[in-house]
């Protein structure tokens, strides 16, 4: 039987906590036997000395090439000028959609039950445009930017996501009774695609409501759609609902490419302790293997960490337990 071609993935590791977890990642992927190779590509704060910007051209250029990238988390350095290498990287790949699903992991025991929703986030604009200036001393201005195109170009990303998931309903999040044109843009373009798409229920929910409603029945909802600063803020706050940012994967989509990481940051304060949960980047593994069309593989890597979570023997320290990340990790490849 002849080999399957291989196919490469562009592997950034990151900053912080970032080369634990891919590392752990790379190892379960290799356990998987999966046909993928990696190319390695540097981006984040540690890396500005060397190229004069967190997000050099030539993994940009990396991830044109691949079309698929798996990510680590990269650390934003306040006051240095630099914009986020994460916002740099989405736009100049124009990953215009986030997407991250967010379901009560089988065997882990949290607050909630039956939790399985996706935030679908608008990923180019709105207040990460980075407009700002100041007016007049001790006055700015932060532009929100909301356009027609951008906004449109979520929503039917977010239906057509619920039409092909089986999902039933799309819940359109907004501040539009204060911001009335811009948010007002953004319902107006949400509610012309849900008329396409009749089989899908449309509901709209104001933000502040929203957090609340989430906090108390977070089961009634299915895909949350928003534009790009109500989306950063609630992915956490529903990571918070499954067991938090340790254990919620996620994908950023543009028309070429793909890229896929966890929701978490560098995490600082464990940083190179060898106590970072890696199952937030193992789970956007496993949705960028479905993404590759290896669905089998996916299931195999979703079923061995619900196994080790359901044996609740090896717990990583931000879910009450005493393994590292690699007592974890060892534990996900003897689970495959
Ligand atoms: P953070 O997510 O790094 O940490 C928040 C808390 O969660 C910390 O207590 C941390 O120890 C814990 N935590 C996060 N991931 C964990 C994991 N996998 N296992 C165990 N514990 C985990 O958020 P923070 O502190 O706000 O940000 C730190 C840096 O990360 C900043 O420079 C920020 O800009 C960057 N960041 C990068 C992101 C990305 O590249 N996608 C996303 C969010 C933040």
């Amino acid at each position: 039987m002849s080999e399957p071609t291989l196919r490469t993935v562009t592997l950034i590791p990151g900053d912080g906590i970032g080369p634990e977890v891919a590392d752990a990642t790379v190892r379960v992927l290799q356990a998987l036997k999966v046909p993928l190779t990696f190319e390695q590509a540097d981006a984040g704060a540690e890396v500005v000395n060397k190229y004069g910007t967190n997000m050099p051209q030539s993994t940009v250029d990396a991830v044109l090439r691949s079309g698929v990238a798996l990510k680590g988390p990269t650390g934003t350095l306040v006051g240095t000028g630099l914009a986020s290498a994460n916002v740099a990287l989405r736009k100049a790949l124009d990953l215009f959609a986030s997407v991250r699903p967010v379901h009560s992991v089988p065997g882990l025991k949290t607050r909630y039950e039956g939790v399985d929703l996706v935030v679908m986030r608008e990923n180019t604009e709105d207040l990460y445009a980075g407009l700002e200036h100041i007016v007049v001393p001790g006055v700015v201005e932060s532009l929100k930017i909301i356009t027609e195109k951008a906004s449109s170009r979520i929503a039917r990303y977010a239906f057509e996501y619920a039409k092909a998931h089986g999902r039933k309903k799309v819940t359109a999040v907004h501040k539009a009774n204060i911001m009335k044109l811009s948010d007002g843009l953004f319902l107006d373009c949400c509610r012309k695609v849900a008329r396409d798409f009749p089989g899908v229920v449309y509901e709209e929910v104001i933000v502040d409501n929203m957090c609340m409603q989430l906090v108390r029945n977070p089961e009634r909802y299915d895909v949350l759609l928003m534009e790009n600063l109500y989306g950063d803020i609630l992915s956490d706050l529903c990571a918070g609902l499954v067991g938090g940012l340790g254990v919620v994967g996620g994908a950023n989509f543009g028309e070429r490419v793909a890229v896929f990481e966890a929701v978490h940051g560098t995490a600082p304060d464990i940083a190179g302790k060898g106590l970072a949960n890696p199952t937030a980047l193992m789970m956007s593994a496993a949705l960028m293997l479905r993404h590759l069309k290896l669905d089998e593989a996916a299931q195999r890597l979703e079923r061995a960490l619900a196994s080790v979570f359901a044996q609740g023997k090896v717990r990583t320290q931000d879910l009450g337990g005493t393994a590292g990340c690699r007592d974890f990790t060892d534990a996900v490849v003897s689970a495959l």
